[in-house]
């Protein structure tokens, strides 16, 4: 029953998707790659680093002569990179220049949940909303991206999206390559359709997956290159795209070090040559290039069921070039890699008081569909939970969870590949998974402000694949979700 049911889901998304993609074919990467800005951000006396979003809508110019109506912070698309320390107190003013509703979340931030920027922290159009709190998290390769109820997967297709990157004693201290826009390049990764003067976000006849796109962006560049001029490059992959699954990788097999995951460092590099990353998660690399040559980071077949769904660029062959390193005819050498990088602080499972279970299905998760007024889950602060994601919905899910960073203890009942060992904030379920995951919840309490868990298939978590958990102090019971239309408007005028 199982493999037959496997085989008529295989089909069913083969036949929604083969319809829906063209083929790239093998122009040239010869657009200069953008690299996002650092934002710039002011100090007050006690130490709290500001910084200044606006959400707005602008125009892109993705092709030469080509204007594209798109949204962006700061700018017409993305957004600059934040950037701060631990033990940071940081303050965003977010304002919303829009002409309707958003909010921004802090994807894979550790903080209090009425600063999450999730479904009940809404911004109204015109209106501010200035969350603040103290980075207390390991170095790590963090983003930014709206979460409104219903339409976050049109905000960030649309262009909403930038990275907050952490640092932290011992990644200042660390032989890594960290110079920004040098040896240390952030690589968001979205795929993307032009219809006319917009993006195009239609899924296509009867596809379910989400939206998928014809052609890669990185950074918002098209067929992008960079010249390097280090032997060691740290590529901060982020797969910000909203359905797409990719396996990265560079031709002939050359290996990389994977050095992060989701949350930060891992406790040594890791040899490999491919990494695979559902929407939402990141992952460090660093990879060593020879003076001259040009190295191409592509995706390749994918060996789960993520290859299945998603058809491919070039003609059914499931490979497609993201971006072209050029190095430079003389190199700076770099110094090697460390053996050891840090000690991950992850959950052990062994402490956990309690397991919940999570069976995903894109009618909902554990058979009820998001509700913004309803509190599915409630933890208690200070506890480790081991929690059971199980996907046999004959469809790729992925399982993010808000405020922590989380340990994979088992997949199928085995350890964890080594991708899967550092924190991760954002897992990957394909078809047919289990898996077991170790979280703590830290805490402050709030039982009245919940964090969310869902899918990050965005057009999945639109559709109601998401549910909400407090934390509460010990003894305490969870209250009641505020009404987010009226909270978020109050919120807006008291940031603002
Ligand atoms: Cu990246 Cu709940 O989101
Ligand atoms: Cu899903």
């Amino acid at each position: 029953v199982t493999a037959l049911a496997v085989t008529v889901g295989a089909l069913f998304a083969w036949l929604w998707t083969g319809a829906a993609v063209s083929t790239v074919g093998k122009a040239p990467f010869d657009n200069a790659l953008a690299i996002p800005p650092q934002a710039e951000s002011t100090v007050e006396r006690d130490g709290t680093r500001v910084f200044d979003l606006r959400m707005q809508a602008g125009e892109t110019e993705f092709q030469e002569g080509r204007r594209t109506t798109t949204w962006g912070f700061n700018g017409s698309y993305l957004g600059p990179t934040l950037r701060a320390k631990r033990g940071e107190k940081v303050r965003v003013r977010v304002g919303n220049d829009l002409d309707e509703a958003s909010s921004v979340h802090w994807h894979g931030m550790h903080l209090p949940a009425r600063m999450d920027g999730g479904p009940h922290q809404m911004i109204a159009p015109g209106a501010a909303w200035t969350p603040h709190w103290t980075v207390d998290q390991p170095a790590a390769t963090l983003w930014y991206h709206p979460h409104p109820h219903g339409k976050t997967e049109e905000h960030v297709r649309r262009g909403l999206a930038g990275l907050f990157l952490l640092d932290d004693e011992e990644s200042a201290r660390l032989s890594l390559p960290k110079r920004y826009g040098v040896d240390d390049l952030p690589v968001v990764v979205q795929d993307v359709r032009f219809d006319g003067s917009r993006l195009s976000g239609d899924r296509g006849l009867m596809q379910n997956v989400g939206f998928l796109g014809d052609r890669t962006v990185v950074n918002g560049t098209l067929r992008p290159y960079r010249e390097v001029h280090d032997e060691l490059i740290r590529l901060r992959l982020v797969n910000a795209s909203t359905a797409r699954t990719y396996a990265f990788g560079f031709p002939g097999d050359r290996d990389f070090s994977l050095i992060g995951t989701d949350g930060g460092l891992l406790a040594r590099p890791a040899v490999m040559d491919r990494i695979q990353l559902s929407p939402g998660e990141r992952a460090e690399i660093v990879v060593r290039v020879e003076a001259g040559e040009r190295v191409m980071l592509r995706s390749f077949p994918q060996d789960n069921y993520g290859g299945f769904w998603q058809r491919r660029f070039g003609g059914g062959d499931d490979s497609f070039d993201v971006l072209e390193l050029r190095a430079a005819r003389q190199l700076r050498p770099s110094p090697r890699l460390p053996a050891t990088l840090t000690e991950p602080e992850l959950p052990d499972g062994a402490e956990a008081v309690r397991g919940r279970h999570f069976d995903l299905k894109l009618s909902g998760i554990n058979g009820r569909s998001m509700d913004m007024g309803r509190i599915d889950e409630t933890v208690t602060r200070g506890t480790t939970e081991l929690w059971t994601i199980r996907n046999t919905n004959g469809m790729p899910h992925n399982f993010h969870v808000h405020d922590v960073q989380f340990r994979v203890v088992e997949v199928n009942g085995s350890a964890p590949p080594p991708a899967l060992r550092g924190p991760k904030d954002t897992v990957f379920v394909p078809h047919g998974t289990t898996m077991k995951l170790a979280l703590r919840f830290t805490g402050p309490a709030d039982p009245d402000v919940p964090y969310m868990y869902h899918c990050h298939l965005l057009y999945h978590e639109d559709e109601g694949m998401m549910g909400q958990f407090v934390v509460v102090e010990k003894g305490q019971s969870a209250g009641t979700p505020p009404d987010h239309a009226e909270h978020g408007a109050g919120q807006a005028r008291r940031g603002g």
